[in-house]
């Protein structure tokens, strides 16, 4: 018999089953749907949260679980790119090379480990935990492996090894340090302008999660109403606007669900205004919306439209989203019309309407808080697909209204592409139209840019990236 033989044996672990968490198994399967099927992030969770609700039951599952299953989605997708650096750094091969179910399950590890309060401890083992349960025994250990590397610095610590230094590649860093692509750093900064400073907190911004703004629908619900009754502070600019607490839920909200009010940012409400405000010659009684799916500007001018007994006509190409349309308009207190239509070959005679909203399909780099994934999917050939398009849709605007009348030319996108440059570049072959100063028309609102059209942003007035050009047609 061998010396080593007669050593006694370290008795083997006995197996233990791995501990489901349901939070987590939830956050791994959601931001599986965000990357195989290409699903959105604000549509899964929904289903996915009332299907661990019952299946737990409201014990096991309460309101915290479902606030912390959200932030780890979420949290990991607007992070996608520093974690992404992070994990590179500690693997040894590429990451392409990583099944994407570990990268996935790496990612939520690496977020609670840098991007929440949870201790350390809980953060690793709460992944082996879950790669346990969702990848097996075998690739545990790697997850376990790595996190350890991970939780060896802190967030700050880590950017510093993994980003390059702001002066050699100031762009590269930012996309880093502000997990955006880069292509879309050097955008925004393009629209942006201005130093490092503006920029920083413009991308910090886009990584916040935004309040939840409702809009009063004029003549059906006022401010002072939902701020008599819900927990919630008066919005900034618009005065139908109203930004519920932290945690507030808009469905608690019954004027919400009577479709006297409603959720929308108030960069959105801000363009309504604007248009609905703009100085026009004579009548002002038919109000055109040409892409009004799903249909949160078309409820709003609807209501300002009725106060001031004119008609909206909201018009929207894909017919599904046209009832939505119609379902958002229910109830309005004036005369209005829903059509789907192709807004590039109108139905409508032109020189029909006093006012024109053209809100264009667009990139939605604007919005970026609102949809985590948006920032990794979307790439720079897609301008040149919108480009036509937009094009195509302001020409229309420009047929649809009359002399005198004015077109609001809108995107919740601040890429020059999709803004001065399509604006531009249409009124160049129409000298019978005229930007006018929207500046005025948001009074209170700061710094706008030097106009006549305005750029919000989400760091400097807590909105969307809306962008909005006014144009009188003169001719
Ligand atoms: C940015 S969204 C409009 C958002 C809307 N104004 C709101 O506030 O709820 C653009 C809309 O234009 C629609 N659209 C796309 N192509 C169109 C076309 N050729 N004619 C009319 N609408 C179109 C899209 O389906 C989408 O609903």
């Amino acid at each position: 018999m061998s010396e080593q033989s007669r050593r006694p044996r370290k008795p083997a672990k006995p197996y233990r089953r791995p501990q489901k968490d349901p939070v987590r198994i939830l956050a791994f399967e959601a931001l599986r749907a965000v990357d195989e099927r290409d699903a959105y992030a604000n549509l899964v969770l929904p289903p996915l949260l009332r299907k661990a609700r019952e299946k737990e039951g409201p014990e096991n599952f309460d309101a915290r679980d479902a606030a912390l299953a959200t932030e780890l989605v979420y949290g990991t997708l607007r992070r996608q790119g520093t974690y992404d650096a992070v994990i590179a750094a500690c693997v040894d091969r590429p990451l392409r090379e990583v099944d994407p179910p570990v990268l996935d399950v790496l990612s939520l590890g690496v977020h609670q480990l840098l991007g929440t309060r949870i201790p350390t401890h809980a953060a690793v083992s709460a992944s082996v935990e879950l790669a346990r349960v969702v990848l097996g025994d075998g690739r545990a250990k790697f997850v376990n492996a790595v996190l350890r590397k991970v939780a060896q610095h802190d967030l700050d610590g880590w950017l510093e090894k993994v980003a390059p230094p702001y002066d050699e590649d100031p762009e590269d860093h930012l996309a880093v340090v502000h997990s955006h692509p880069r292509w879309v750093v050097s955008a925004l900064w393009d629209s942006l302008g201005g130093g490092r400073a503006g920029i920083e907190d413009l991308l910090e911004a886009d990584n916040e999660r935004p309040e939840v703004t409702l809009v009063a629908r004029p003549g059906r619900a006022t401010a002072e109403e939902l701020l008599r009754e819900h927990a919630a502070v008066p919005g900034r600019w618009s005065p139908y606007a109203v930004r519920l607490a932290e945690g507030g839920e808009p469905g608690a909200v019954e004027a919400v669900r009577e479709g006297r009010a409603g959720v929308q940012d108030e960069g959105s409400q801000l363009v309504a205004l604007a248009l609905a405000n703009a100085p026009v010659e004579g009548s002002d009684s038919r109000w055109l919306d040409g892409c009004a799916g799903p249909g949160g500007k078309a409820a709003l001018l609807a209501a300002l439209a009725a106060e001031r007994g004119a008609t909206l006509l909201a018009s929207e190409k894909q017919p599904h989203r046209a009832g939505l349309v119609a379902k958002a308009l229910a109830g309005n207190p004036g005369p209005y019309q829903v059509i789907a239509a192709d807004g590039t070959r109108p139905p409508w005679r032109p020189g029909t309407f006093d006012r024109v909203l053209m809100d264009v399909p667009c990139t939605g780099l604007g919005a970026l808080r609102r949809r985590p994934e948006a920032r990794w999917r979307r790439r720079p050939e897609d301008l040149d697909n919108f480009a036509p398009l937009q094009r195509a849709l302001l020409r229309t605007a420009l047929d649809s209204v009359r002399v005198g009348g004015v077109v609001g030319y809108a995107t919740c996108s601040p890429h020059l592409a999709e803004t001065r440059a399509v604006v531009s570049d249409v009124l160049k072959q129409r000298p019978e139209a005229e930007l006018i100063d929207a500046r005025p028309l948001l009074p209170g609102v700061p710094a706008l840019g030097e106009g006549p059209d305005v750029q919000l942003w989400p760091h400097l007035h807590g909105t969307d990236a809306m962008y909005l050009a006014l144009i009188r047609r003169t001719g």
